[in-house]
This record gives structure tokens, sequence and C-alpha cells, in this order.
């Protein structure tokens, strides 16, 4: 076991999380998100995407969004820029962080972003050299890691093979992504070992989402072998408008409970992470999707 002792989660709650909801989410909605998100203690936010607003619609009002944001200091803000028009876009809303998204399966490349993997790696080149070249970092996404939703079983090869790519443009950090929630543990471990003969553990992180329930185990699988950085969105919020079936990413409140029940640290302070869950629940007329926000706030009420 080689567990570390402090974990950083980048909140995506407020980017995976909102970009698959039907109902428009006012941007004052989301600002107010991110700002509690902040105040709970999470210092990476992920808040938008410079995507096509005729692709994802309720992330059109990106820069309005990041223009809202009170930016606190020590919290990086990164946003998710697929092409060259997104990143020229993006660059006036002075992002920390930009995340280039490509995948591990061909078809999913295609209705995600439509074009090849080898076209997206082609796009990301000039967007990746931009970023640099402004001091911004550039982390990737890697799609359908594990599984995807049109061509089933990914072989890690497949996954270390987009890592070498975007090593080569210059991708600083990559995050290997279960876009479906399919995989199980061993299964995550061989895609997370696949990016780690390209990046160092330092370099890495996961990507889970929850739709079979194995994320948490997910998340302990890629803890015991070192991995320290992970995607998680509050309230278990999350999907891909592109990943029939998929569910929301792992809750970042069932996340932080593990984490803190393990005696490693977080900085994130689970009682105000649970506010804020409530706090979009609320909005979204629903329950949070948190097993651990559930339990806390069940408690608060009986209390
Ligand atoms: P395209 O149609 O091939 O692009 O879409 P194009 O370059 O041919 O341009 C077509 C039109 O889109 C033009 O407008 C462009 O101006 C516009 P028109 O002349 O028709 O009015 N356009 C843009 N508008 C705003 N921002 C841009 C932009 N680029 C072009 N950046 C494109 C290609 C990538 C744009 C499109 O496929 C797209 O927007 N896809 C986004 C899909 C998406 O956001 N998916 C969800 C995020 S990924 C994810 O959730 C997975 C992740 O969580 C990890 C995991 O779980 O796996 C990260
Ligand atoms: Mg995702």
């Amino acid at each position: 076991m080689n567990l570390p002792s402090r974990v950083k989660l980048v909140e995506v709650g407020p980017r995976d999380g909102l970009q698959n909801e039907k109902q428009p989410v006012p941007a004052a909605i989301k600002i107010e998100l991110v700002h509690r998100l902040q105040a709970a203690g999470l210092t990476e936010i992920e808040v938008t995407s410079f995507v096509s607003p005729k692709w994802v619609p309720q992330m059109a009002d990106n820069a309005e969004v990041m223009a809202g944001v009170n930016r606190k200091p020590g919290v990086r803000y990164s946003v998710l820029t697929p092409n060259l028009q997104g990143f020229e876009a993006a660059t006036q809303s002075r992002p920390d962080e930009i995340v280039v998204f490509g995948a591990a399966s061909e078809a999913f490349s295609q209705k995600n972003i439509n074009c090849s993997i080898a076209d997206s790696i082609e796009r990301f080149r000039p967007v990746a050299q931009a970023a640099l070249a402004k001091g911004l970092t550039v982390r990737g996404a890697i799609s359908c890691a594990v599984g995807c939703p049109y061509e089933g079983e990914i072989a890690p090869e497949r996954v270390a093979m987009v890592a070498r790519l975007m090593h080569g443009i210059g991708v600083q950090h990559v995050g290997v992504a279960d876009t479906i929630g399919v995989g199980t543990p061993l299964k995550v471990q061989r895609a997370l070992e696949a990016a780690l003969t390209v990046y160092t553990i330092d370099q890495i992180s996961g990507h889970f989402h929850d739709t079979y329930g194995m994320a948490l185990a997910n998340t302990l699988a890629s803890l015991q072998m070192g991995v320290w950085q992970f995607d998680t969105s509050v309230a278990g919020l999350g999907g891909c408008p592109y990943a029939k079936g998929a569910t929301g990413n792992v809750a970042s409140e069932d996340v932080v409970y593990l984490l803190h029940g393990m005696g490693i640290e977080t900085g994130i302070d689970l009682d105000k992470l649970v506010d804020a869950g409530a706090f979009i629940s609320d909005f979204l007329q629903r329950k949070p999707n948190s097993r651990a926000a559930t339990a806390l706030l069940n408690k608060r009420a009986q209390a």
C-alpha cells in the first residue's frame, strides 16, 4: 500500500456536473455554487467550458460565469477548451488552467468533439502551445479510458497511446476518465498504469463517473497506487451529453468522507461542502446524489 497523506480534489461540479442538466441553470446560480465550493476549501475548480453553444447550450454562459466569480487567492480556476477558437474565447476570462479533452476511443472522439483522435491532437497542439506561452497550465482528459458507450471495453494500450500523443504536444497532466462509469478496480488500475508509462504519479489524476456504483472502489484502488489527484463533483452531479447512459461523477462529499476517514488530508470542510451540494440540489429540485451528504443531512435534521 502506497497511500498518499494528502489528496487534491478538482471540483468539476460546475462544469461536468451542470453540462448535462436539461433545465437552464442561470449564471448567478453557477457563480454562487463556485463561491460555496471555494468557501468549503476547494482549491481547484473546473468552472465551465468554451465549447460550441450548439453542442452544449448549458455552457453558453461561460464568459459570464467566469466574470462573476470573486476569485479567492490560492484557488485555481480551469476551463475546457476543445480548439483554438475555444481557447481564444477562454483567455478573455483569465483561467489558470485549460483542459483539452481527448478520448481513448475513436467512436467517442467523433461523437464528442466531431473528429478523430489524431485530428483532435492536431487541434489541441496549438491550444497547448498558446496556453503554455501564456503561462497557463495544460491538463488533458482521456475519456473512455476503460470503456466506451460505442466501442465497449477499451485496452490499456489505447490509454498509453493517447497519453503519449498528449505528452508530445506539451500537455502537462492527464486525467484518466471512466466516462461511463463501467470500470472496476483492476481495470482502472491498468488504465492508470498505462498513463503512468508516460506521465509520473504527480501528473495523473482519476476522473470516475459512478454509473455502476464503482467510483469509490476505483478511487480507493487508485489511492493504493499512490494516485493523489481526483476530479469529483459535488452532490454527484455530472455526465456527458455524448456518453449515453452515463451518470454523475463520484460525489465530492463521498470522496472527502472516505479520505478523512482514512486520515488523508484534503483541506476541505465537509460540512460546508455538504451545504454547497444541498444548495445546487435544491435549485435542481432533487436530493444530493451522495450517500455521505444524505447521511449528514439526515443527522442534522435529527439533531
Ligand atoms: P465542429 O462542428 O466540428 O466545429 O464542432 P467547427 O470548427 O466545424 O465549427 C462549427 C461551428 O461551431 C461554428 O459555428 C464555430 O464557430 C463553432 P457556426 O459557424 O456554425 O455558427 N465553434 C465554436 N463555438 C464556440 N466555442 C468553440 C467553438 N468551436 C467551434 N470552442 C466542437 C467541434 C469541438 C466545437 C464541438 O464538437 C463541441 O463543442 N463539442 C463539445 C462537446 C462537449 O463539450 N462535451 C462535454 C465535455 S467532455 C466530457 O464531459 C468528458 C470529461 O468530463 C472526461 C470524461 O468524463 O470522460 C472531460
Ligand atoms: Mg466527465
